[in-house]
């Protein structure tokens, strides 16, 4: 069977922690579909939606498996509309945990065949997110380990300029 997952995200930008999460999804599913959410109802983004897909294509292109799409709407219909049931989500800490899991409940709510899984994040990626990786650009910190190499220098272009 061929079996596909769908990681889904804000990705404002994708950091070395979606990328590991990726990779490692790539590797337990034939195909990862990598979902940006569109309707973002929170913070400004520091990226539009079309440069968060660009970002995740560049930093994903030598991986044949994954696609990377944009998504409106509810996550447990896209699934439906694509006929996936599976969703990966990354756990980073237990901070992580309660949120997680109340999303996941009311996904299978919704959509009653949606299965989630999660990934430990790796340890050396435990306190990486987006919003730390803006914060420590914004302020003129070092970025190069936190997002992938490839578009280190476009993603420092952005949040540097901001504040
Ligand atoms: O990277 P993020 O911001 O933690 O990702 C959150 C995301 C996109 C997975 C979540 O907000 C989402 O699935 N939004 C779509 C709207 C939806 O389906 N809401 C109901 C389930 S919580």
């Amino acid at each position: 069977m061929n079996k596909s997952v769908i990681y889904p995200g804000s990705f404002d930008p994708v950091t070395l922690g979606h990328l590991d999460i990726i990779i490692r999804a790539s590797k337990m599913f034939d195909h990862v579909v990598v979902a940006v959410l569109r309707n973002v109802a929170k913070d400004k983004p520091s990226f539009t939606v079309e440069e968060r897909i660009e970002l995740l294509r560049e930093a994903t292109k030598d991986l044949d498996n994954i696609e990377v799409v944009s998504f409106d709407g509810l996550l447990a219909e896209y699934a439906k509309k694509r006929n996936i049931t599976t969703l990966v989500k990354g756990l980073r800490a237990v901070s992580d945990f309660e949120y997680e899991f109340q999303m996941a409940l009311t996904n299978k709510m919704l959509n009653p065949d949606l299965e989630t899984v999660f990934l430990t994040t790796s340890s050396k990626n435990m306190y990486l997110s987006s919003s730390m990786v803006k914060q420590v650009a914004s302020l003129g910190g070092d970025i190069s380990s936190f997002v992938p190499s490839c578009v280190l220098d476009r993603i420092v272009d952005r949040l540097s300029a901001k504040e």
